[in-house]
């Protein structure tokens, strides 16, 4: 309790701009870097750059349709992760929204801020009318899959709720998690 307590009090949570577009795509190489090393092959996340993402994020935020993207800054200004949620995906779940991604970087885990962030985007989407919604996890990526239980949310237990992603060069076992009730309470 304590620890959340000073979280709150530490950093903010906002929506994302077109202008932060450059630091989201930084953000977002260098959190999939962190991770996903090990999970995806070297390649693909070596010949990620932060240029492109950019050119992406400024399009995706430039379009203003019903993606939301929140942002985590730190005390100083700077952004250390982010949130993007909205409604279900075509040929998605039974569920009203999904959130899309989450990414914090790693020297700013476990301060609060993916739970703030969780708690934000589901505020929004309920807001917008979806009272529950799913994401999907890389299989192996079990911190994340705890972030999550402890959020409340439910793994899925459907075949329709596991995936392979075929990309370019590599394949990716997906699992889906669900939260039936949103906004995520305070106590999640
Ligand atoms: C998973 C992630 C979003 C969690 O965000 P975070 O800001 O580090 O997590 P929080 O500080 O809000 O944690 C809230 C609670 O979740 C649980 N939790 C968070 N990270 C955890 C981990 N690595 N292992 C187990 N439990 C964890 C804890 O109960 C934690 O509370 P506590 O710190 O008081 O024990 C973040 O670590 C991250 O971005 N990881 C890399 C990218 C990623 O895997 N994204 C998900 C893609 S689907």
């Amino acid at each position: 309790m304590v620890k959340d307590r000073v979280a709150l009090q530490e950093g903010r949570i906002r929506p994302a701009a077109v202008a932060d577009a450059g630091a989201l795509a930084a953000v977002h190489v260098a959190a999939w870097r962190e991770t996903y090393r090990g999970l995806l092959p070297d390649a693909v996340l070596n010949n990620l750059s932060p240029e492109r993402r950019a050119i992406e994020w400024a399009d995706r935020l430039g379009r203003g349709d019903t993606e939301m993207v929140l942002v985590a800054e730190d005390e100083a200004g700077a952004i250390v992760g982010f949130g993007a949620c909205g409604p279900q995906r075509p040929h998605g779940l039974p569920y009203g929204g999904e959130f899309y991604a989450l990414h914090i970087l790693r020297q700013a885990q476990r301060r609060g801020f993916g739970r703030r962030l969780m708690r934000a985007m589901s505020a929004r989407l309920a807001e917008v009318g979806h009272g529950t919604a799913t994401l999907w996890v890389i299989r192996e990526n079990l911190a994340a899959r705890q972030f999550y239980a402890t959020l409340g949310g439910r793994r899925i237990a459907d075949a329709a709720a596991e995936r392979v992603e075929s990309r370019t060069g590599y394949r990716l076992n997906q699992v889906a998690y669900a939260w039936n009730k949103l906004p995520l309470t305070s106590d999640r």
